[in-house]
């Protein structure tokens, strides 16, 4: 487990552009060193102002840049709730990154079931059976403590081998249908960036940075190289 590097930023705009920086930075340093940038990307709302900004950080050569998510929500890709729908929308849309270089968890149609093994399979052809995969997996926590779509209590917190589940959110949350990456999935990414942003996880934040409760999932994904937390103001213990 490495441990986390913590920075504080002033307000959420401030998070939002040191999101995008290091965003930009991780992209240009896996590309110098291996030629290519894969990343898992991040859902819910908190990243959209980071995406924006990074569409417009012009020193990204996006040819080389390789997109994945997290997980998704069960809806079809243009539903407001899907976590494809925000990053094409405030991101992908805006960048010269072709379409078969972008890989949406869930299209619509399918079971989730079968989303998760389809994505599955594309994982396995496309990364080794050991070793890193992503070069970054970027994600949100909520204030439950849930990362990508793992919640807390969740079996899938104890997948040991499955890269890709089909899951069930608790009922207060809006979608329930998940497809997700599993902790041996997301625990194989070379570095681990986290944002998040509001006083509403300042408790949640605690209970993971300082009190290490691995009751959280997100307590439980770390980069194999590095593993940062950004955030505000508001939402520092
Ligand atoms: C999702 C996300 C999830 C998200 C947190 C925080 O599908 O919801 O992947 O893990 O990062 O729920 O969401 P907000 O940014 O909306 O607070």
């Amino acid at each position: 487990m490495t441990d986390p590097l913590v920075r504080v930023l002033p307000d959420a705009g401030a998070l939002a552009e040191a999101v995008a920086l290091t965003l930009a930075d991780s992209a240009r340093q896996s590309i110098a060193a291996r030629g290519t940038f894969t990343i898992a990307l991040s859902g819910g709302s908190t990243p959209r102002p980071a995406y924006e900004l990074l569409a417009n950080a012009g020193n990204v050569d996006w040819a080389r840049v390789e997109v994945f998510f997290g997980d998704e929500r069960c809806v079809p890709p243009d539903d407001p709730r899907s976590n494809y729908a925000l990053a094409r929308d405030a991101l992908l849309s805006r960048v010269p990154l072709a379409s078969h270089r972008v890989h949406p968890m869930y299209g619509g149609k399918e079971s989730p079931a079968d989303a998760a093994a389809r994505y599955e399979d594309l994982l396995r052809a496309r990364f080794p059976a050991t070793g890193a995969t992503f070069d970054l997996l970027f994600l949100g926590v909520g204030p439950d403590g849930h990362t990508a779509s793992l919640f807390p209590g969740d079996a899938a917190l104890a997948e040991t081998s499955r890269w890709v589940l089909h899951v069930r959110a608790p009922s207060s949350f809006d979608v329930p249908d998940r497809v997700t990456l599993t902790l041996p999935a997301l625990n194989r990414s070379r570095r681990v960036l986290f944002m998040v942003s509001g006083a509403a996880k300042r408790n949640v934040v605690s209970r993971v940075l300082d009190t290490h409760d691995t009751t959280m999932p997100a307590a439980l994904v770390c980069g194999l190289e590095a593993t940062e937390w950004l955030l505000d103001a508001a939402t520092a213990p």
